[in-house]
């Protein structure tokens, strides 16, 4: 089951209109929050904007080839700060912990039969402002929320057309599975 839904996550860009209901906010926020943080430090935070108006705004703020992103029925904007988790040995596990409940919510989402696609391009400093985040939380990322459409977006350049189609590649596991010590490569069977 879990595979299963591993399998059907993707980042999907060509998205069809969906209402995201404060029940699936609530199914999304539970599935985040039950990850393991450090000293159960819990240091994600997420706002979620599903407002006409607001996803207007946050439209200006995206990078040049995420046009698909206009077409988001709401977006959650992931953020945190070093602060408010372990900072061990030179190790801020902040970035870490809300990666794993990132994570977990993107399954939860896909169990909806929702897409949540993370983007990195957009412009960190005008999105805070639009969302009122204060100026020392870190907003990682912007999860573009919607329903799968049945028909590829028209604002796709020809590469994101071929992945919308199929999964980009992964490394083979003996680029990035060690045994034993780094550098022992493990050799799947299949
Ligand atoms: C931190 C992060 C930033 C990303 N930024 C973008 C982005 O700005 N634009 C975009 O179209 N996709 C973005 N992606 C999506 C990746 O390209 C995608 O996850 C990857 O190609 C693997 O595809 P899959 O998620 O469908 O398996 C981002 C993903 C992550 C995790």
């Amino acid at each position: 089951m879990l595979q299963e839904l591993l399998e059907k996550r993707r980042s999907y860009r060509s998205l069809a209109p969906v209402s995201l209901s404060d029940e699936m906010v609530e199914t999304l926020s539970r599935a985040a929050s039950l990850m393991p943080s450090c000293f159960n430090n819990q240091p994600w935070r997420f706002v979620f904007v599903r407002s006409a108006e607001r996803l207007e705004e946050l439209k200006k703020t995206y990078s040049k080839g995420n046009e698909w992103a206009y077409r988001a029925s709401f977006v959650v904007a992931v953020v945190t700060r070093l602060a408010d988790d372990c900072q061990l040995q030179g190790k801020d596990y902040a970035f870490f912990d809300t990666g794993m409940a990132v994570g977990s919510m993107l399954l939860a989402a896909t169990e909806l039969g929702l897409v949540l696609h993370p983007i990195a391009g957009f412009d960190t400093a005008l999105a805070k402002q639009i969302l009122h985040l204060p100026l020392d939380m870190v907003l990682i990322t912007l999860l573009i929320g919607g329903r799968k459409s049945d028909t590829l977006s028209p604002e796709l350049s020809p590469h994101q057309r071929e992945t919308e189609l199929s999964r980009p590649a992964r490394k083979a596991f003996e680029e990035f599975v060690f045994i034993e010590k780094w550098g022992e490569a493990f050799h799947p069977i299949s």
